[in-house]
């Protein structure tokens, strides 16, 4: 008696916790209604679907289930089960491609879809539902209960991507399924595969051996990337790697049953000394170069142009180039089945091109003056080579300049603003300016996170909208997050580098705009670091980090801080003294006084401290006016 009464009392207590709880999903749906009660996952839950299409997914459900619960549940076709995916077989419309419908009551669970990547995204939301113990990989103890909700969802864009540079660091197939997996928890798409660079070319291609051979790998250095010691000649090239024609064969086809698209990156015409180690008749000057270590090889001029103290570019006048590119993207368009090959254009030095014999003389032959319109050509080209293979041109923005082909899409990364002039030209575009979408930028404090040449707080990519004012929303696809690995050198600083600000863009491009609001997704993150946790990924915190810059009164510095997470209370002292809740709490810009202070500001929630303590002497904080 006593049993059964402990036992009703835990299952009202789990019903009313269940009715009352947040439901924290990320991103947000579309339609929440939450109702009364709650169905637990025991051993003899039965998992259905209907018809073969959905077989995968039912299959990874169970799978993902059986791990921390124990349990061995088995997936089977079957109109009836407490876990039932469900395809439609008429189509409903509000659900597009990639939609579904989630309803939980206390005897179980629908997904229902018209297609089995919508199917996918609701078993990534019944997940989330489910107590974060779910996201254990090893036996867990916990109420296996889902909240009863009707939920309806499907996302803003059909292009929620991020980008992975493998050449600055190289990462094992095994570590590309894993990010993959991670990303499509949060409903991203497609995986931009940035595959060659200066520091490493990072796929076989059978009819250049050299390719891999020598542009996979380079000499072992340490320290700094960017300020690393040049290669001498005759030094043993041995860090990187490459992926074999098989490894992307495998990729591509796991990346397909998670309902992600894979857009490989070939960069040219720049971005090509990787490329140019191997094969260096390709370049104007046929200068020996070696796949750079991350040594100090270009000179920046603060506006965007810049020199490149090392040649990098392939030859657009010479025709060994196109036939070298025509068996590059041959066996490329043979390895991804989707549309789309990238084909980089960023940060193209010129200067080369213009003291080439070979380059004049083509200028002459196109009849201009600009060594800009060069790129023009090699595009035009490129594009040609890639719709005889039926793909389309993919391109950093810089395409756009000396000529965009008619049929090239545009990836804005120097802002929106080559995006929006893509898209005032009828071309799509895809949106991942530097400003919100760059993942290898500092996102915390630069004395507390390693410094990057810039920075871009989580709460900055929340705020992120692809849309910009006049543009036609038919011709932004997306947007994606871009990490490059210069300083990424492990896959567990990866994942601190992605996370949180790909939940934060999971959002941007999954939700509906009018659902955004920063209070609530923050609360919602938390709970995600405790998922998080549980699985043993990693993420950044920097969230609870004061942030501090300065502004001037006249002469006078003035302390301006902020913090991401609403409900911190930031404790601050400037006189050589341990900040706790006890010292000076700040509520609006302080004026500093004269003499070598030290800020130290410590972040306050519910009495204990939280996040890192940030320490600055006056010359640093006169560096920060205007942050
Ligand atoms: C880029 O960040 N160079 C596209």
């Amino acid at each position: 008696m006593k049993k059964l009464l402990q036992f009703l009392l835990l299952l009202t207590a789990n019903m009313v916790l269940a009715q009352n709880a947040p439901l924290n999903l990320i991103p947000q749906p579309v339609e929440i209604q939450t109702l009364a009660g709650a169905f637990t996952l025991i051993k003899t839950t039965t998992i259905g679907y209907s018809g073969t299409e959905a077989k995968p997914v039912a299959e990874m459900l169970a799978q993902k289930l059986n791990a921390p619960t124990g349990y061995s549940l088995i997936a089977k076709q079957a109109k009836a089960a407490n876990l039932l995916l469900n395809l439609n077989t008429k189509p409903n419309d509000r659900l597009g491609k990639e939609g579904y419908t989630l309803e939980a009551t206390t005897k179980g669970v629908t997904i229902t879809a018209n297609q089995p990547a919508g199917l996918f995204y609701g078993v990534q939301t019944l997940l989330q539902l489910l107590p974060k113990e779910i996201e254990s990989n090893t036996l867990a103890k916990a109420s296996w209960s889902i909240p009863a909700v009707r939920i309806t969802d499907f996302p803003r864009f059909g292009w929620r991507g991020l980008m992975l540079d493998v050449s600055r660091h190289f990462f094992t197939k095994a570590e590309i399924k894993q990010y993959i997996d991670e990303m499509v928890r949060y409903k991203f798409n497609t995986f931009h595969w940035h595959l060659t660079d200066d520091q490493g070319w990072r796929i076989e291609i059978k009819s250049l051996p050299k390719l891999t051979e020598v542009g996979a790998w380079r000499a072992e250095r340490h320290g700094h990337f960017g300020d690393r010691a040049d290669v001498q000649a005759g030094e043993k090239a041995t860090v990187g790697g490459f992926y074999t024609q098989d490894d992307i064969r495998e990729i591509v086809k796991y990346a397909a049953e998670r309902n992600v698209t894979i857009v490989p990156e070939i960069d040219v015409p720049g971005h090509s000394m990787a490329a140019l180690a191997a094969y260096p008749e390709l370049s104007c000057t046929d200068q020996k170069v070696f796949v750079d270590p991350g040594t100090d090889f270009s000179e920046w001029y603060g506006n965007g142009t810049f020199k490149m103290k090392v040649e990098n570019t392939l030859n657009p006048s010479d025709e060994k180039v196109y036939e070298f590119l025509d068996k590059v993207f041959t066996e490329v368009a043979q390895l991804f089945p989707n549309q789309y090959i990238h084909v980089g254009g960023d940060e193209c030095y010129k200067g080369y091109w213009k003291e080439d014999a070979g380059c004049q003389a083509l200028m002459k032959k196109l009849g201009t003056h600009h060594v800009e319109d060069l790129q023009g050509y090699f595009m035009g080209r490129l594009e040609k080579m890639l719709a005889a293979k039926g793909k389309k041109l993919l391109g950093w923005d810089e395409i756009l300049e000396g000529g965009i082909s008619p049929g090239a899409t545009v990836m804005s990364w120097r802002g929106v603003k080559g995006g929006i002039e893509a898209a005032q030209l009828g071309h799509e575009v895809v949106m991942t300016p530097t400003t919100f979408a760059y993942l290898d930028y500092t996102q915390g404090d630069p004395t507390v996170d390693p410094p990057i040449y810039a920075r871009l707080r989580c709460q900055k990519s929340y705020s992120f909208e692809p849309v910009p004012d006049g543009v036609d929303a038919k011709y932004i696809l997306g947007g994606q997050g871009n990490l490059w690995t210069e300083q990424t050198p492990t896959y567990r600083y990866l994942e601190y580098m992605t996370y949180p600000r790909a939940w934060a863009l999971s959002e941007v491009y999954w939700s509906q705009k009018k659902d955004k609001n920063w209070d609530s997704f923050a609360k919602r993150m938390e709970v995600h670091f405790q998922r998080s946790d549980m699985a043993g990924k990693n993420y950044s915190k920097a969230v609870y980090d004061p942030i501090v810059s300065t502004k001037k009164d006249g002469e006078k510095l003035v302390l301006v801080m902020a913090s991401e997470m609403p409900g911190l209370d930031l404790f601050y002292s400037f006189d050589d003294t341990m900040p706790d809740d006890h010292s000076a709490k700040y509520a609006s810009p302080v004026t500093l006084p004269e003499g070598p202070i030290t800020l130290r500001v410590q972040a306050y929630r519910g009495g204990a401290p939280i996040g890192h303590l940030i320490t600055l002497k006056r010359e640093e904080l006169e560096k920060r006016v205007g942050w």
